[in-house]
């Protein structure tokens, strides 16, 4: 399963992409926002610090203005994906774009006859929000599980990406189920790494160490 993480936050990215398992970033305006940074020259930071897809959102609504938008979002870097909402307007781009050679990530899904449509627009990646469709009282996973099942019935080549992930135990669900993504905070990356049983590990072991006065 790739790793993306979900951020605007140029430092938080540099230290993840050094661990060498990030594999792309998302970002959407609400991020974009909260860097307090230029959309365009963020962008260009983050697809220089990840070889993989970095995720740049059009804000337009209709097909026109998205494409007028994806134009300048994609000279930005060759790892640009476009991020396109599952609208009509947004499939209709998604299909043009692809066929162009673009990648494109067919974003704010939330059933799985849109992944269907998706999938059908030739999107590069459809992204159901399983956080924020359990809030709603959804069941997150049980989408990610149809869509699964829907793409390998008939071979669909898009990835299902798995975002608005919000706690570790999602991560683990998508895995299982057999996502191809998941986009995550950075703080949800870094609890991966951690176990109560490691650090006490790790404590017992140096203690242990030092008591043979050896070094390495
Ligand atoms: C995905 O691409 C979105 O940026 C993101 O996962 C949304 O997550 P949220 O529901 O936590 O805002």
């Amino acid at each position: 399963m790739k790793f993306f993480v979900d951020t605007a936050d140029t430092a938080e990215i540099a230290e993840l992409a050094e661990t060498g398992l990030l594999d792309g970033v998302t970002t959407n305006p609400s991020l974009i926002h909260k860097s307090g940074r230029d959309f365009m020259e963020v962008t260009k930071e983050i697809c220089g610090l990840v070889d993989g897809p970095v995720s740049a959102e059009v804000v337009a609504l209709d097909h026109a203005g998205m494409m007028r938008e994806a134009e300048i979002l994609r000279k930005i870097a060759d790892n640009v994906c476009i991020k396109v909402p599952l609208t009509i307007d947004g499939l209709k781009t998604c299909k043009k774009l692809t066929g162009d050679g673009s990648m494109v990530n067919v974003t704010l899904c939330f059933s799985a006859n849109q992944a269907l449509l998706a999938a059908k627009a030739g999107a590069t990646f459809v992204s159901p929000f399983v956080g924020r469709h359990d809030d709603n009282g959804f069941d997150g996973m049980e989408l990610i599980e149809d869509i699964r099942l829907i793409y390998d019935n008939y071979d669909f080549s898009t990835e299902i990406l798995v975002a608005s992930i919000r706690h570790p135990v999602h991560v683990l669900e998508s895995a299982r189920i057999g996502a191809d993504v998941a986009t995550m905070p950075p703080a949800v990356i870094r609890n991966l790494f951690k176990h109560v049983l490691t650090e006490k590990g790790i404590e017992a072991f140096l203690a242990d160490w030092e008591k043979t006065g050896q070094s390495i």
